[in-house]
Formats: C-alpha cells, structure tokens, sequence
C-alpha cells in the first residue's frame, strides 16, 4: 500500500468559501508558537526602531565613518612626523590635534599671549603679540610659527619651548594657533 492509498485522516474546523482548481482551504487557527514568533517580532521592531531611528543615542554609520577617519588621520600625521608647511596646516585642520594644542597653549602660552590669543592687542599687561592677526614679527609661515616656538626668541621675551615640549605638542601648539588662520 503507497502513501497515496493512506486514506486522510478527518480535520477538525469549518471549510473557507473560496475553491481554486478543486482545492479548498480550512479554516485553522494558526498555531501558538507561531503567533507567538509573530508578536515578537513585532515589539521587538518597535524597539529597534524607536532606539536606531529615533532617539539618537547610537552613532550613525556616518558619523562612524567619519571617527573612524579622523582617527586614521590623526595617526598619518603623528607617526613619523613631518615638520613643514604642508603638514602644519594639516594639523591644524585635525581637531583631535587642534584640542591637544589647546591644552598645551592654555598652560603654557596663555600668560602671555591670553587665552584668546590676541595678546598685547587686547590688553597692555599681556608681553605676547597678537597670534591672531596677519601681522608677524617673524613671518606668518607654519615653519616660521614652528622656529620661534621651538627656539624662542629669548631677548624680547619668548622663552625657547622646544625643549620642554618635545616636536610632538610643540607641533601640536602651532597647529593650535594656525587654526586661527586660513591655509592658503
Ligand atoms: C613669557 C612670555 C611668553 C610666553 C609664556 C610665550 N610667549 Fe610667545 N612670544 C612672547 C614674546 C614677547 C614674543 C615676541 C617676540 C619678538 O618680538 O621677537 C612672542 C612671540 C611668539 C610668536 C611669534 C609671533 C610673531 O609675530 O612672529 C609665536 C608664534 C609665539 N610667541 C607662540 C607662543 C606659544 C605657542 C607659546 C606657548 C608654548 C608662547 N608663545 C609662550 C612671549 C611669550
């Protein structure tokens, strides 16, 4: 006897009304594990999207991808630092670097060219010049900024900070001030 010959065993429940091609369908509750299933999934996507879409707590790709550059940025310019124009400027357009110069500078510098940077053009205690107008006694070049940093200018006043920073953060500390300036 074949499977086909089995003779089918009676179902419980109504018959729906439509018929196609001679099949008809019964009308079944639908099992509980899977309603069951279907409603998780329901309040699990209510979630999900009121935590991605809605309330702003996690980073979006973009945003990632954009940490993810600037941190691959900040490590091109640190590793086997360069000190020239280019790379100053450069520096100067990485925030990462930028906020560490401020630190430095907000130590260091700030006694006597201000916390604003403008020096003796604000008040006439402060020694300092102006780092933020285009107006230099030294040149208004990154490197030119770099010298005076690093080797001072002892007889009107700056001290040599080279030694005590180290190229890193005296690097760092022009980028600082560059931000202040528009590459060219
Ligand atoms: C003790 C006071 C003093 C401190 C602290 C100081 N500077 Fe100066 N700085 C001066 C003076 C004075 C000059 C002007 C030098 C000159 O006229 O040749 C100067 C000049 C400069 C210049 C060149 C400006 C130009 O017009 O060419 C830069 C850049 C500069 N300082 C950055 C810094 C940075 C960055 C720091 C901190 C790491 C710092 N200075 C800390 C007093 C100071």
């Amino acid at each position: 006897m074949s499977d086909n010959d089995k003779p089918i065993p009676p179902v419980e429940g109504s018959v729906r009304k439509h018929v196609y091609d001679g099949i008809e369908e019964f009308n079944k509750r639908l099992p509980n594990w899977w309603l069951f299933t279907l409603y998780i999934t329901i309040a699990f996507s209510i979630g999900y999207w009121f935590y991605y879409a809605q309330s702003g707590l996690p980073l979006s790709d973009g945003e990632k991808v954009e940490l993810e550059i600037a941190r691959i940025q900040t490590a091109k310019l640190t590793t086997d630092l360069v000190i020239d124009d280019a790379s100053l400027w450069a520096m100067s357009e990485n925030t990462a670097l930028v906020v560490a110069g401020r630190e430095t500078y907000d130590s260091l510098c700030a006694a006597c060219h201000l916390t604003s940077l403008k020096g003796k053009s604000e008040s006439p205690v402060a020694i300092g010049p102006d780092l933020t107008d285009d107006e230099w006694v030294h040149g208004g070049e990154p490197l030119a900024l770099y010298k005076v940093v690093d080797e001072g200018v002892l007889a009107k006043g700056m001290p040599p900070w080279g030694p005590t920073l180290g190229v890193q953060k005296t690097a760092e500390v022009v980028a600082y001030v560059l931000s202040f300036h528009d590459a060219p």
